[in-house]
Parts: structure tokens; C-alpha cells; sequence
């Protein structure tokens, strides 16, 4: 979900809107927004943001204090009653909230048996009536019954509560669910990231875990909710408004697959040492000498993320002989994992602020591991509270189905092992000298695989109808297909399953017919046999084979339906290359099918619940 809230002098309505409208990424269920004019004004409803721009043109409301949410539904359906804004019995109390209030139906009862009376089936509602509860009794300013109120929840909140009696201010809070201020001249501006902000003002405060802010149009205050007062550093925002922006590209996400060139270039950059072949990654370097003499790694992360993971699986123990294991986070939180301070987490994830990966990463930390973060959002929750890590600096990722952000995290993972191969004496130096000027090729054979791409739009023509897909790959390129699947399910609904290709006579096999395309990403030199191997299988039982595969690699262009031919590389380099294509796949499928690619039904691009 998404919150954006605003305090000045301006109208808020339309600072708020075009702040939803930016964090419309983060979920789209439904949208509202609440602004105080000596009464409580909210329009809300299920939708897009777009629905609430209709309405707030047809029936305008005022004000220059506000608060805005665009909604991932959690508990409730998306409908208008369960959309954000919520309000208090009296109308006088109205907040917006991201994350989950775990112990809501015992509060909710507890205030049921008060005789309050609930409108919507949500979390969130409680939360209002519960600081409203406390505020009548009169003990108290607002300031502390929402305090009290906060010390009684369980669970996280990114909340931006208002209240009619008092018309000048707005309050904040965070645990667990991201939230920022930003500081304008004579007006603060509050988002759960800096998308909303970054065309306002530059000068941002991110919130911690237990803290609240009392904010009004000449500044703010930072304390947490037990009332201790804080002084917070204020930071100034790298990204710009141009980055957010589609630039003429139709989609986010088209656009985002052809900024990889420069986003790649970017991550490489100041990085790679040609000259004397050694790679520099600041973020760690005072924690490398641990990284070196740990048992092993273990990676956690979720998602495309976790794909990025199991590439760096087969890098630390190829290139540095490092035990790995890949988790997905929210399996680990809750096992009882084996790790200690031998050894060493890496978490992986774009945002910087997926609940389940800052749990695995807490878990780790809590028993003595040094805690490694691979992170695109500088300044998220993850960056901060890592002992140590490495930003992908691949710019703001506003399609919700990731491209620049897996490559760049593989781009990161890739530097990382060879330079611990180096300090643990575990590559051989002419071989780390290859990787790393190869590595320094990537981007231009990532933009002459673009150059193509009217060749993939074609191909996708004739596939957009199949109602599955299968994936298969090996080794480096196994999670290139779990990759490739996962970006086609995620925004054409097709069904789409990776598979690594030996396995595929274990189960998916079964499936094969004419009617189930077969996508071959076979760019891995040394199983290249194995793999033409498993393409005669398919096509033995008529299955359709599109590859992808290095340009000269004939045996297997001439054995497939279709072909995508990428640049040749070294095998552990390969799936920066391969994703290209799988990408542009499924984009250019999704697009033919009349799907919304940007803002695929059901999912967000920053899961901050668990
Ligand atoms: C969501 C997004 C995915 C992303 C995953 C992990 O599901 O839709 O694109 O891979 O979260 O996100 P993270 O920000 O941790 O990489």
C-alpha cells in the first residue's frame, strides 16, 4: 500500500493525488483521501486512483492539510467501505494505515463491548476507534492517546492520522511499514517512500521502528511512542523526478527493460578495476576479511529477489568455494534455522523493505550473523540496518514486475563472488581477469540484444494465445527460468512454470503437446549437450521450442521453433543476458493479451505485510 500526506498552504487534494498516482505501484485495490477544513472531508473507493480523481472532479473537496492511500487489500475486500481513509465513531479521528494490526479482533471486541460500532471489516478501522476510545476518556492530549494507543497494537503500521480538533497538525507513525517526511519551506510532506516527495523537495527524514512524528506546515517533531524526544538526521534524496517518469515509453516496465544498458553500467561503475583487475565494493569493504573465513552464506529473499539468490548460489561456490543455501525469507523466519556467527546472511531485495526479508534478516541478527544487504532503494530498512552492503544503482523500479533490478542485483552478486574468489585464493587470477573485463561488456551486448527486440514482439505474437508455458534451464540458467516464468504469470496470467530442464522428465513432461510452448534458455556452454538432449525430448512429443541461447550456437537455433540468439559470454555471466529476452517476452505477450503490465491485478511491488 501507499500513503502520502501533505501540511502547507497549497490545496492539498492535488499534491495528494499526483503522490497516490506515483505510488500507485505499491498496490491499487482501491484509493481515497481525507482533508480537514473545519470538518472531515473523505472520498474513497475501490479502483485505481483514476476512479478517485473522477469523483474528486464531479464533487470536489478542499483543504491544506491531508492525508492519501492507495490500498493492497489485506483484511476486507477491495471495496469502498473497507478503502482507506478510516475514520472514528464520531468522524472526528480519520487515518490511513499500510502493514497489519495483528491482535485487531480481540481490540475490536474490547471496543465492541464499549459500544463503539464498527463500518468496515477491516484492521485499520480499530485503530481509530481504539485512539479515539483512549482521547474521550480526556487523560490526555491527542499526541498521547495515540501513543497509548500505538503501545496496545500488535503487528506494523506505517499510519498518518488526523483529527478534526486539532486542524493544524498531522501525526505519524512506523513499525515495520516504511514512512518518510519530507521537509518543504513552509509545508511537510509525508509518503511510505520518496516517489511522492522527490518533485517537492529533496530534504527527507526516514522514521524508525517505534517512533512517531507531530507534523505541521512549519516543521516537525520525531519521538517514540514511549514519548522519548529524538533529534533525526535529515538526508537528501539521490533520485529524480525524471527517473519516476515514463519518458515516452508506454510502460514502466518497457522502459525499465531498456534502461538495463545504463542501469547495469551504473552498478559496474567505479566498481570494476580494469587496470589491475581487482573490484571494489566500498559497502563491504570492512567486513570483508569476515565474509572470507565464514562457514558459509546463507541467502535470503523473496521473489524475483530470490532468483537473484539462487544465481549466487552457483557463483560463491563456483568462483569462491563458499558453502551457500537460498531461502526464501519467509521460510526461514519461521523455521528453526541453523545459523550462528560463523556465519553470514545476505539478504537481496529491491525495495529494501520486504517484511518477510527484514524478518530473516532480524532472525540472523539475533543470533550473531553478520548481516549482508544487496538493495536498489537507498536509505529503505534493509540498507539501513544491514551491518554492511552494496546498492544495485539501478534508479527508481516502478513496474511492478522487476527487469533492472534482477540484473543489477546479479551484476552485484557477480562482483561480490569474484572478489571474494580473490581474498580467499579460490579463482585463478587470469580467470577473475576474464570475468571482470567481460563483466565490463555487458551492457553493450545487453543493448545489442535490445536492437532485437522487434524479433521477440513478432515471435510473441504467435504465443500470446498458449494457456502454459514451461521454462527449463540448467545450472547459471535455471533461475533465469524460474525468472522468465515468474515475469509471464506475473503480468500475462498465463501459467508458467520453471523447471530445471532434467527434472522436467520427472513430472512437467507429461504436459508437453502442441498447445504448451517450451522456452530453452540454453546459454550454458559446458551442459549444452544435456540440454540440445532434453530439447530432442520435447520435441520428440511434439512440444514447441523457443530458445535462447548464445548466437552461435547453431545446433541449438536449428533445433528450435524459434530463437533468440544473445551474445556469446562466459556461462557465469549469462543470465544478465538471457533475462533480456525473457523479459521482453513476456512484456510484449502481456501487452497482446490487453493486460495492464504496469499494474498487474492482485500483486505490489513492495509487499510490506507478511
Ligand atoms: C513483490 C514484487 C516482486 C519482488 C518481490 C520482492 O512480490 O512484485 O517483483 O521481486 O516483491 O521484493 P524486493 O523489493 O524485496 O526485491
Amino acid at each position: 500500500c501507499g500513503i502520502v500526506g501533505y501540511v502547507g498552504e497549497k490545496q492539498a487534494s492535488d499534491i495528494i493525488i499526483k503522490g497516490l498516482e506515483r505510488l500507485e505501484y505499491r498496490g491499487y485495490d482501491s484509493a481515497g483521501i481525507a482533508l480537514m477544513n473545519g470538518q472531515m472531508d473523505i472520498k474513497k473507493g475501490e479502483g485505481k486512483v483514476q476512479n478517485l480523481k473522477d469523483k474528486l472532479k464531479a464533487d470536489p473537496i478542499k483543504g491544506v492539510i491531508g492525508i492519501g492511500h492507495t490500498r493492497w487489500a489485506t483484511h476486507g475486500a477491495p471495496n469502498d467501505i473497507n478503502s482507506h481513509p478510516h475514520v472514528s465513531e464520531s468522524g472526528k479521528i480519520a487515518l490511513v494505515h499500510n502493514g497489519i494490526i495483528e491482535n485487531y479482533s480481540s481490540l475490536k471486541k474490547e471496543l465492541e463491548n464499549k459500544g463503539r460500532t464498527f463500518k468496515s471489516e477491516t484492521d485499520t478501522e480499530v485503530v481509530a476507534q481504539l485512539i479515539e476510545e483512549i482521547y474521550e476518556q480526556g487523560n490526555g492530549t491527542f499526541e498521547q492517546a495515540v501513543q497509548l494507543a500505538l503501545q496496545q497494537v500488535v503487528g506494523t503500521y506505517g499510519l498518518a492520522i488526523l483529527n478534526i480538533e486539532e486542524p493544524d497538525q498531522m501525526i505519524v507513525a512506523r513499525k515495520g511499514s516504511p514512512l518518510l517526511l519530507g521537509i518543504g519551506d513552509g509545508e511537510m510532506f509525508v509518503a511510505s517512500d520518496a516517489s511522492p516527495i522527490v518533485e517537492h523537495t529533496k530534504q527527507v527524514v526516514y522514521l524508525d521502528d517505534g517512533e512517531m512524528a507531530i507534523v505541521n506546515k512549519d516543521g516537525y517533531d520525531v519521538k517514540t511512542i514511549e514519548d522519548e524526544e529524538l533529534t533525526k538526521e535529515v538526508h537528501e534524496l539521490a533520485m529524480s523526478v525524471e527517473e519516476i517518469e515514463k519518458r515516452g515509453y508506454p510502460h514502466f516496465m518497457l522502459k525499465e527493460i531498456f534502461e538495463q544498458p545504463r542501469a547495469i553500467s551504473d552498478c559496474l561503475r567505479g566498481r570494476l578495476n580494469l587496470e589491475d583487475d581487482t573490484i571494489h565494493l566500498g559497502g563491504i569493504a570492512d567486513q570483508i576479511d569476515k565474509l572470507v573465513d565464514a562457514d558459509r552464506l546463507i541467502i535470503a529473499a523473496c521473489g524475483t529477489s530470490w532468483h537473484a539468490g539462487l544465481v549466487a548460489e552457483y557463483l560463491f561456490e563456483h568462483l569462491a568455494k563458499l558453502p551457500v543455501e537460498v531461502e526464501y525469507a519467509s521460510e526461514f523466519r519461521y523455521r528453526e534455522a541453523l545459523i550462528d556467527e560463523d556465519d553470514v546472511m545476505l539478504v537481496i531485495s529491491q525495495s529494501g523493505e520486504t517484511a518477510d526479508t527484514l524478518a530473516a534478516l532480524r532472525t540472523a541478527q539475533e543470533r550473531g550473523a553478520l548481516s549482508l544487504g544487496v538493495c536498489n532503494v537507498v536509505g529503505s530498512t534493509i540498507a539501513r540496518d544491514t551491518d554492511a552492503g552494496v546498492y544495485t544503482h539501478a534508479g527508481p523500479e516502478i513496474g511492478v514486475a522487476s527487469t533492472k533490478a534482477f540484473t543489477t542485483q546479479v551484476s552485484v552478486l557477480v562482483m561480490m563472488a569474484i572478489l571474494l574468489g580473490q581474498k580467499r585464493g579460490t579463482i585463478d587470477q587470469e580467470y577473475a581477469k576474464k570475468l571482470i573485463h567481460e563483466l565490463n561488456e555487458i551492457p553493450g551486448k545487453v543493448e545489442e540484444i535490445l536492437e532485437h527486440s522487434d524479433s521477440i514482439k513478432d515471435m510473441a505474437k504467435l504465443f500470446s494465445y498458449a494457456p502454459n508455458f514451461l521454462y527449463l534451464g540448467r545450472t547459471y540458467n535455471f533461475p533465469a527460468a524460474l525468472e522468465g516464468a515468474l515475469k509471464l504469470k506475473e503480468i500475462s496470467y498465463i501459467h508458467a512454470e520453471g523447471y530445471p530442464a532434467a527434472e522436467m522428465k520427472h513430472g512437467p513432461i507429461a504436459l508437453i503437446d502442441e498447445m504448451m510452448p517450451v522456452v530453452v534458455v540454453a546459454a550454458t556452454d559446458h551442459t549444452n549437450d544435456k540440454m540440445i538432449s532434453n530439447i530432442e525430448e520435447v520435441k520428440a512429443r511434439e512440444g514447441r521450442i523457443i530458445s535462447i541461447t548464445g548466437e552461435e550456437n547453431e545446433e541449438v537455433i536449428n533445433l528450435s521453433e524459434f530463437s533468440c540468439p544473445i551474445p556469446e559470454t562466459e556461462d557465469c555471466l549469462s543470465p544478465l543476458l538471457t533475462a533480456i529476452p525473457l523479459q521482453l517476452l513476456s512484456y510484449y505477450i502481456a501487452v497482446n493479451r490487453g493486460c495492464n503490465v504496469d499494474q498487474p491485478r492482485n500483486l505490489a511491488k513492495s509487499v510490506t505485510v507478511e
